[in-house]
């Protein structure tokens, strides 16, 4: 620890976990810690109660600390510090995504070759590196084999210790090959491939058998950047900061090798076995796993560094348990609308449907891509981290504990509600607070315009610190030592960010000229899609009111199309297509936008009859 650091930067140094959603800026107050026993001097009481500072509450990253001292985390912060390292086994949908792998044409973008090489004489001397790239020409037909340094120092060992019988791994590139791995006799039964979904919350990854096209195990963890910010916003501030981007890549890339490491022990191989990682992630996220900067995507006219990722390795970008393998990002559209998308739009076959496709990605951003197979226009909403439990006074992430499910009895305002894992409930997470909202609404106990209603005949509703509330738990049930509430400022926070995503499906229709009633499909990717309510979305006006049967999860397709370009080229070739084709709409420079938008934020919509079936 440097003296003067806060307690926020030197928690994190020591990989101790604390809540911080607006990367210590000192504005969400999520990083509250009890300090114990001395009293310091601290930038901003912020969002602290007057019982909060009497009892040595501040916020972490306010708070500069120069000597030893005991601060206590909330269990909020302490049990997402203990799911980060949770791995999850194969998913029950792993048999369904075997089967579209077994489906794509076997061509990796990796290969292994095995070589019986004639040996040198007199009358054939020519250099063991032709002899090699010679072969390699000839079995991939490729005009150019590429060699760096490395594989040429290595080359003349290899080739005497096996003999002249060799197997070369070469990466296919346009018109090319290079050479990657070089290794004595027959090793091509051991062909591995590593896909990673690098999300802002979470990275997933899973180990893939090139040879036989199927997923072996799957592992995911808390992106470890996570202690500096909550969404891509805060995160790019963070990097901002002396040495914050470097120290952000670092984290990253130290999440996806944990989940390299637990992977190839879950199956058994040696990480030299790996010859190839695919990865696709956010604009951001792309940026910054590679060190590169993210201040323009952050201000306008939001202009990425760039698209389409450098030729680069692992080693490059600091891996230490990935083997220093090439590393193949998913192109992204543009600032906000990355490399996740274009992965999940591919692995979805978005573009190879004739009918009209709504393609919606929920996160801390909205992301939003609709067409067909002949023309896809895609944009991004901010629609904050309401929806991931961030931003809301009891929100929290999916984890243990989290409300996920609740229903509220109108009349007698009972609550009826289910957490994750069947815990005490420690808070409320995205699809809980979907519910909570329509509940809320049907009840009666929010108006249209999310305002309470102030009389009704229960003690659920009252008010308090932040304004009105309802009582979702009370303390004597909650795993917290609260209760457990909403306020009318976290309902209309939710309904922001509800009213962001409509407007912004509903902006994009209407610049092609097309009709939410014309959707044959509406595709909702992501692991947070995967637990709404689809009713529950129509009654907030978050999802167009639509017949159930249309709506499809489609899980985590930015994984999906990380695994599927790990066997395939020909995904990687329709992933750099649809960067190349899709049109991407900045929602931002629409002068329509703001009046869907301000339409959009009742409940579940100023124009019902857009909604007939709430
Ligand atoms: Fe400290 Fe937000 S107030 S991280």
């Amino acid at each position: 620890m440097v003296a003067g650091e806060d307690i926020l930067t030197a928690a994190a140094a020591g990989d101790i976990h604390i809540n911080a959603s607006c990367g210590g800026d000192g504005t969400c107050g999520k990083c509250k810690v009890h300090v114990k026993g001395v009293k310091l001097q601290t930038k901003s009481t912020a969002r602290l109660t007057e019982e909060e500072l009497a009892k040595g509450y501040v916020l972490a990253c306010q708070t500069p600390v120069y000597d030893d001292l005991t601060v206590e985390i909330p269990l909020e912060s302490e049990l997402l510090s203990k799911g980060r390292s949770r791995i999850k086994t194969l998913t029950a949908g792993v048999d369904e995504w075997n089967r579209q792998l077994a489906e794509l044409a076997a061509d990796p973008p990796v290969v292994k070759v095995y070589m019986e090489l004639p040996e040198p004489s007199l009358n054939d001397s020519v250099s063991d590196l032709t002899r090699v790239t010679r072969e390699a020409r000839r079995r991939l037909g490729v005009d150019d084999v590429l060699v760096d340094l490395k594989m040429v120092k290595m080359l003349p060992d290899v080739v005497r210790a096996g003999a002249w019988r060799v197997t070369a791994t070469l990466y296919k590139e346009a018109g090319h090959a290079r050479l990657t791995k070089i290794e004595a006799g027959d090793t091509t039964a051991a062909h591995y491939g590593i896909a990673v979904d690098i999300g802002t919350t979470t990275c997933s990854a899973q180990l893939v058998d090139l040879n036989e096209r199927k997923i072996l195990a799957e592992a995911s963890a808390y992106n470890a950047q996570i202690s500096y910010g909550e969404d891509v916003i805060s995160r790019m501030v963070y990097a901002k900061k002396e040495s914050g981007r470097k120290l952000l890549q670092r984290k990253v890339v130290g999440t996806i090798d944990g989940l390299v490491a637990e992977l190839i022990d879950q199956v058994g191989i040696e990480a030299s076995d790996i010859d190839v990682a695919v990865l696709a992630g956010n604009t951001v996220m792309t940026h910054l796993i590679l060190g590169v900067g993210t201040d323009q995507i952050r201000e306008a006219p939001y202009t990425p560094v760039f698209r389409f990722g450098p030729s680069v390795t692992a080693s490059e970008v600091g891996f230490d348990k990935l083997p220093d393998v090439p590393l193949i990002f998913h192109p992204c559209v543009a600032s906000y609308l990355g490399g996740d998308i274009t992965s999940g739009v591919v692995a979805a076959d978005v573009a190879k449907h004739e009918g009209l496709v709504l393609y919606i990605d929920i996160g801390t951003n909205g992301e939003i891509v609709l067409g067909n197979n002949e023309w896809l226009m895609g944009c991004s909403c901010s629609a904050g981290p309401a929806f991931e439990g961030a931003g809301v006074k009891d929100g929290i992430r999916s984890i243990d504990g989290a409300i996920e499910r609740v229903s509220i009895e109108p009349g007698t305002f009972e609550t009826v509600f289910t957490t994750i894992g069947g815990k005490l409930p420690l808070g409320v997470c995205g699809s809980g607070l979907i519910d909570l909202v329509a509940e809320l609404f049907k009840a009666g106990i929010i108006d249209k315009r999310g305002k309470f209603h102030e009389d009704l005949p229960t003690n659920r509703v009252r008010e308090g610190e932040y304004g009105w509330e309802f009582v979702v738990a009370w303390e004597k049930v909650a795993g917290v030592d609260r209760d457990i509430v909403i306020t009318e400022v976290d309902v209309d926070n939710l309904m922001r960010a509800k009213a962001a995503v409509y407007a912004g499906i509903t902006t994009l229709a209407d610049s092609v000229g097309v009709s939410l009633g014309d959707l044959e499909e509406v595709m909702i990717a992501g692991s947070f899609g995967n637990y709404i309510k689809i009713e529950e979305a129509i009654a907030i006006g978050l999802l167009p009111d639509l017949p159930i049967e249309k709506f499809k999860f489609v899980g985590n397709c930015s994984l999906l199309g990380s695994t599927k370009a790990a066997v395939s080229r020909d995904i990687l070739a329709r992933s750099a297509q649809i960067t190349r084709s899709m049109s991407y709409m900045e929602l931002s420079a629409d002068n329509t936008f703001m009046d869907k938008y301000m339409s959009a934020l009742f409940l579940p919509h100023t124009d019902e009859s857009l909604f007939p079936s709430v």
